[in-house]
């Protein structure tokens, strides 16, 4: 069994990863954060109640968090990718549940010293919550086991800029913060992300196979799906399929031996005009002052496709 503590700025990938976690036989949430990023953080709860509904899940806390990054000023939701709503325009029923009302960095200690050294923290969004909750209990990342996060790039091109990535660049200075706090994280970035797809066919599987109990959810998939598609053709991606950025991260958190993890010596470039946002590894016999992170570097994706798959028919 494996507690997590999810925080994300739930979009149309990040529902999925939500969904995939929910259907997991492993699998406990202690509480979900949201974050601003693909949509504002509110909003983000909002999707993510609708979400816990189709999943018919038990009441798991979610508590809104910040809703600036540390420095940066948000540009707004990402409507071309994920929607006016943030989950692809498709209209899930108002959720009868409720936010837990408390301070998003409260909250994670709390669940950190309820769960000293087992939660794995998985972050799908900028890490505004994380840095803030750092900065105010310095010892947060001694209670926590483990943070997998989907963000960056190693190799490929960025997804917002020439070099840097959505999350990573939505707050880079939250995301140094986290790095230099010498918290065991492993990045899931675009190296992994933009070759692990999801096609139509994998959905139209799904539809014949899924079980009863995820027949909602996997409806929600669909539509959300098409649209989404549309949005990641305008980044040059076909309409047939679609990269799988933060189902992948949460793939990594439950089946981490299915990457190849590089650790290196990492900061974030927090200023300048065309690199903000991008991560800086450092691989001189003398390297700058930074502590180790992991990167998830390769991955067999035809495994990380069907894990994920799986979880919602067996
Ligand atoms: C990341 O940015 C967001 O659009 C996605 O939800 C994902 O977390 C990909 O760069
Ligand atoms: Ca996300």
């Amino acid at each position: 069994m494996i507690r997590l503590l999810i925080d994300a700025d739930t979009g149309v990938d990040d529902s999925i990863a939500l969904l995939y976690a929910l259907n997991h036989a492993d699998v406990e949430i202690v509480g979900i954060t949201t974050v601003t990023g693909n949509t504002d953080s509110e909003q983000a709860g909002v999707n993510t109640l609708k979400i816990l509904d189709l999943a018919d899940a038990p009441d798991i806390p979610v508590v809104i968090g910040e809703r600036q990054p540390l420095e940066e000023k948000w540009h707004g939701p990402v409507t071309f990718i994920h929607g006016e709503n943030g989950i692809g325009n498709v209209q899930l029923p108002d959720s009868a549940r409720s936010f837990r009302r408390q301070d998003v960095s409260d909250f994670m200690m709390e669940m950190a010293e309820r769960y000293a050294g087992e939660l794995v923290l998985v972050t799908l969004g900028p890490l505004t919550n994380v840095a803030r909750t750092l900065r105010r209990y310095p010892d947060f990342g001694k209670k926590i086991r483990r943070v997998v996060s989907m963000g960056g790039t190693l190799n490929m091109r960025g997804n917002v800029s020439p070099v840097a990535e959505a999350n990573f660049a939505g707050d880079p200075r939250a995301c140094d913060i986290v790095f230099q706090s010498g918290m065991d994280i492993l990045t899931v970035g675009l190296d992994v992300t933009i070759k692990t797809r999801l096609t139509v066919g994998h959905v139209e599987l799904l539809k014949r196979v899924r079980k009863e109990s995820c027949r909602k959810a996997v409806e929600y998939m669909d539509q959300a799906l098409t649209y989404y598609r549309k949005g990641s053709r305008d980044q040059n991606y076909s309409l047939d399929d679609c990269p799988l950025h933060d189902p992948l991260a949460m793939v990594a958190a439950l089946h981490p031996e299915l990457f190849q993890i590089q650790r290196r010596k990492a900061r974030i470039e927090c200023g300048g005009t065309y690199c903000k946002g991008m991560v800086v590894t450092d691989t001189r016999e003398k390297p700058f002052q930074a502590e180790y992170v992991s990167f998830a570097v390769d991955v067999d994706r035809e495994r990380a496709v069907a894990y994920l798959l799986a979880a919602f028919w067996e």
